[in-house]
């Protein structure tokens, strides 16, 4: 007979898988739904998570003081906020990334894994540790080493993974190196996304081994990128999946006026009939394709600058800060904006060069493009690795 103690955690887990299912492009596979009705996705959280409000922000909810809602949360399809601004202070929710990833995404990526029980895995980013003690369910003990940068959120996980009894091989680290110590692996999976992927991943998995990654790029953060390990390189296609948080030490902290645009600069004008908003917001299509072609390039949008004329701006520069451009929309044309460039590059003709070339290549989706990682570069590729949609790893050549 069923615990009636631990009917609601039966009746949610059933619910999420059945919401798990709908969301990914086929059946949740059995080893996966049986890991996930083993191991309790709530034991993971902490008792402090933060939820969307009504106000589009986000706020503390405590498991203590709003049980129901807490423990809804932990059933959703959804993904968590455990800690926001990296656990410093202040506690600013508008710097909250999720840190308990949302079921549906932990499951694709773990199926999409390829993982056998016996395989030695290493995972990057361990966060809560459920997606560890995911693999652990499946693995069998001492097979799955995960590598966390936060010393608070990898000891919380340590306790979470030591109640279920579940053995994972916990390390508090920068996950950027790897382990090397229980090198080689079959597989690395990493739970935070990034822009370069590490070499020592690549020379701490067997050849014939599978990386996957979250994927991030300055102008949008979107994809999963799945490659598989050669002797010399590492190689293979993006999915158009996940926005994970960006591993901690590939981030930049750029602010247009206080580190980009300065008074005595004096920047070109022309014109464009390229709607700026067509590479921000929903296009993320373009967006992904652009990041790629363009590797190093952010943006921000400045409404109502104090200017004439201008009802919004988009201001676009390069993550060295040493070129700028900005758009401006006047409120009313939809097929004439203002330009200003600044800098060595040519940032808005780049973009719209950049924006042609997908639109001549029939604005290509992510699982169209690829990237070739090689101990000293990488490149995104289009199609095949042999037609480059531009080395990401260029200095200035222009
Ligand atoms: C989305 S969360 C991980 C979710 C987690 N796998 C789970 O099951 O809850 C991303 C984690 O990556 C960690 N992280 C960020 N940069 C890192 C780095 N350089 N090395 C290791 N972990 C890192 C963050 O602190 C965060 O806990």
């Amino acid at each position: 007979m069923t615990d009636p103690v631990h009917r609601p955690e039966q009746a949610a887990v059933r619910g999420l898988l059945r919401a798990v299912d709908e969301a990914l492009d086929g059946p949740v596979p059995r080893e996966w739904k049986e890991a996930v009705a083993a191991v309790p996705r709530h034991r993971f959280l902490p008792d402090r998570i933060w939820l969307e409000n009504n106000e589009g922000g986000y706020g503390p909810c405590d498991l203590p003081t709003d049980h129901q809602r807490w423990f809804e949360a932990a059933y959703a399809d959804a993904p968590v906020i455990t800690q926001v601004n990296d656990g410093q202070a202040p506690a600013d929710p508008a710097d909250a990334w999720p840190s308990a990833s949302a079921p549906s995404i932990v499951v694709r990526m773990l199926r999409d894994l390829d993982v056998r029980p016996g395989m030695n895995v290493l995972e990057i980013g361990t966060g809560t540790g459920w997606n560890a003690a995911l693999l652990a369910h499946r693995l069998g003990p001492r097979h799955v080493t995960s590598v966390e940068i936060d010393s608070d959120v990898s000891e919380q996980a340590w306790a979470s993974l030591n109640a279920t009894g579940l053995d994972v091989d916990l390390i508090c680290g920068d996950g950027s190196l790897g382990w090397p110590h229980r090198s080689p692996y079959e597989r690395i999976i990493s739970t935070c996304s990034v822009r370069r992927v590490p070499w020592a991943w690549i020379e701490q998995t067997r050849p014939g081994g599978i990386i996957l990654t979250p994927w991030d790029n300055p102008l949008l953060c979107w994809g999963l990128l799945k490659l598989t390990v050669e002797r010399d390189r590492a190689q293979g296609r993006f999915s158009p999946h996940s926005a994970f948080m960006l591993m901690r030490n590939q981030r930049h902290d750029l602010r247009i006026f206080r580190d980009v645009v300065r008074d005595d600069h004096v920047p070109k004008e022309s014109a464009t009939t390229l709607p700026p908003w067509n590479i921000t917001g929903d296009h993320w299509e373009a967006r992904f394709a652009l990041g790629l072609r363009l590797g190093d390039v952010w943006t921000a949008w400045e409404d109502e600058p104090d200017v004439d004329g201008v009802a919004a701006r988009l201001w676009i520069a390069t993550t060295d800060a040493r070129s700028w451009a900005a758009v401006d929309h006047d409120g009313e044309q939809h097929d004439h904006f203002t330009v200003w460039q600044h800098g060595p590059r040519r940032l808005w003709d780049e973009i719209e060069a950049a924006h042609h070339w997908w639109e001549q290549h029939d604005r290509p989706t992510p699982d169209r493009f690829g990237l070739t990682v090689t101990e000293n570069s990488q490149w995104a590729w289009l199609d095949r690795p042999t037609c480059p949609a531009r080395a990401l790893d260029h200095k200035e050549s222009r």
